[in-house]
């Protein structure tokens, strides 16, 4: 095994999309894994391609994120094995496009579930022992879509603001416990995302679309320099300005034409 570098990384929604890069790029710097999520099949099949390629120390832990319980019982079974976590990468969410209304109420309340009250609770919980030990490091995956409320994203977006705002907050509040807290504002990128969010991907959204490779490699690079929150890649930043300069019916309206033609 390398044991180059000894923290360990835990990843949220590891078993496609951001997450599954997240660990090829931790593991890439010899750091030991602990990936989540529901598909034991994807999540086995990642660990071993990791520690062969890598040699690095992988534990899967198949977990529904969505019982806050599970969550209390991941940490503790960890514990036991005597795993520290030093890095959380909070990434597990989804997200579902339709009108409000014509949407079942249990879709919007599973999302609220998972992309809210899931990803808080893993953050309080991981967060402890990292007070205690006075160092750690925290990336929340909030969305472009964090900035405004979307038509037809109205759940979603509003889910990822309060991702934001979290990370936002803990990033100062936690920094004197030796955390740091960044927040990864991707836009559309190219993973499991738009089919389960039942989304119709345009000739100009595929154009927009980012490889997950960049973002989680932004989404690193700003946690390990301490940034706040940071939006990957240019037409990305470019719409965030766009957002900031223009009044809100604006950006509204517009974005609301691209993500929904
Ligand atoms: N791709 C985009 O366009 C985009 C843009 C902005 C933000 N994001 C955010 O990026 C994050 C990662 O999404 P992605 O794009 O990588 O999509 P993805 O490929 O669909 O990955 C989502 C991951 O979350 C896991 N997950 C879903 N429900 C779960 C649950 N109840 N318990 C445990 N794990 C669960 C999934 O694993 P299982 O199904 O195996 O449980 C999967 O590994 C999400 O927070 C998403 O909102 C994505």
């Amino acid at each position: 095994m390398n044991t180059s570098n000894k923290s360990w990384v835990l990843i949220t929604g590891a078993s496609s999309g951001f997450g599954e890069e997240f660990a090829r790029q931790y593991a890439a710097k010899g750091h030991p894994l602990v990936l989540v999520a529901r598909r034991l099949d994807r999540l086995e099949k990642l660990a071993e391609a990791l520690r062969l390629q890598f040699r690095v120390e992988v534990v899967v832990e198949q977990v529904d994120l969505s019982e806050v319980a599970a969550i209390s019982q991941l940490h503790q079974r960890l514990r036991e094995r005597g795993i520290e976590i030093d890095i959380l990468i909070n990434n597990a969410g989804h997200g579902l496009q339709g009108p409000f209304l014509d949407s079942p109420l249990d879709d919007a309340m599973a999302m609220v579930q998972l992309d809210i009250a899931s990803l808080t609770a893993v953050t309080h919980v991981f967060a402890q022992d990292m007070r205690t030990r006075k160092s750690g490091k925290i990336l929340l995956v909030a969305s472009l879509l964090a900035y405004q409320g979307v038509e037809h994203f109205a759940v979603y977006a509003a889910a990822k603001a309060y991702v934001l705002r979290l990370g936002e907050a803990l990033h100062r509040e936690l920094k004197r416990d030796g955390i740091t807290v960044s927040t990864l504002c991707p836009g559309l990128s190219d993973t499991g995302f738009a089919k389960t969010a039942q989304m119709k991907i345009t000739a100009e959204l595929k154009f927009l679309m980012m490889k997950p490779e960049p973002v989680v490699r932004t989404g690193i690079h700003a946690l390990n320099s301490g940034k706040m929150s940071v939006v990957p890649g240019i037409p990305n930043k470019f719409m965030a300005a766009f957002f900031w300069a223009t009044p809100r019916w604006l950006h509204q309206s517009v974005l609301a034409r691209v993500l929904n033609a």
